[in-house]
């Protein structure tokens, strides 16, 4: 019978799925942020800041439970050539992602804790939110603003990094290490 603590091949499908979610959120998210940030004060804009909030949140939620399912599952070896720099370059990758994809929503919460607005935060317009009790001065709220806009921006870099990374293994290594990730009906195997 095949051991829990056996090194799998590929990735777990909640693992897959958890990963290609929050990818897709954080890239629609990035933009969407920066673009709200720049539009002239409307029912839009605040619309679009609580939709951006909302989305967040679930980033925030699924991520927390992708870092539980990360620490308590077994992955897939990297292939026996990604050695040395390019191991630890992975390694590095993958846990700056994970700061990321906690951190953006973190400090985003924090903001708009630390807002002199105090505009209440509700879920999709019905599940509120409670804030943090930190200080409430633009100062404040401004560190908050600043960490997620940095953050966000690293995140960018991290993407150009991992998606070069991924293709040269699909497509100059020609490993599995892309194929492990995708949902079994592109992975070839099935
Ligand atoms: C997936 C998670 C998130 C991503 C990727 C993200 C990304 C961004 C980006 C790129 C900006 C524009 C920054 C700039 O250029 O000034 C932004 C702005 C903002 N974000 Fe987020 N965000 C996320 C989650 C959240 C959450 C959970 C909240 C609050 C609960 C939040 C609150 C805000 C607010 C209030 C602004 C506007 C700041 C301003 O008016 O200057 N974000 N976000
Ligand atoms: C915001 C976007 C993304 C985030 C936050 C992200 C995050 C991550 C993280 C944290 C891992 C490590 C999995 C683990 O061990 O827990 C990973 C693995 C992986 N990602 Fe992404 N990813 C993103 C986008 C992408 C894209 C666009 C691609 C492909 C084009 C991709 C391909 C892969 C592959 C192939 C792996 C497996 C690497 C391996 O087995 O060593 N990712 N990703």
């Amino acid at each position: 019978m095949r051991r829990m603590t056996q090194t799998p091949t590929s990735y777990h499908a909640v693992a897959k799925l958890l990963h290609w979610l929050i990818a897709l959120m954080i890239i629609v998210q990035i933009p969407a942020g920066m673009f709200m940030t720049q539009m002239d004060f409307s029912q839009t804009k605040f619309t679009l800041y609580q939709l951006h909030k909302s989305f967040g949140f679930i980033v925030l939620a699924l991520s927390l439970f992708r870092l539980y399912w990360r620490l308590t599952h077994p992955i897939p070896a990297l292939p026996e050539n990604t050695t040395g720099w390019k191991a630890a370059a992975a390694k590095l990758t993958h846990v700056g992602f994970y700061v990321v994809i906690i951190g953006i929503p973190m400090t985003g919460w924090l903001m708009v804790s630390a807002s002199p607005l105090e505009i209440p935060t509700k879920i999709f317009f019905a599940i509120p939110v409670p804030h943090w009790p930190v200080p409430i001065s633009e100062g404040s709220e401004g560190v908050f603003r600043l960490s997620h806009e940095l953050l966000a921006k690293a995140t960018i870099g991290l993407i150009v990094l991992h998606v070069g990374a991924a293709m040269n293994h699909h497509f100059k290594e020609k490993d599995d290490v892309l194929l492990r990730m995708l949902p079994r009906f592109l992975d070839g195997k099935s």
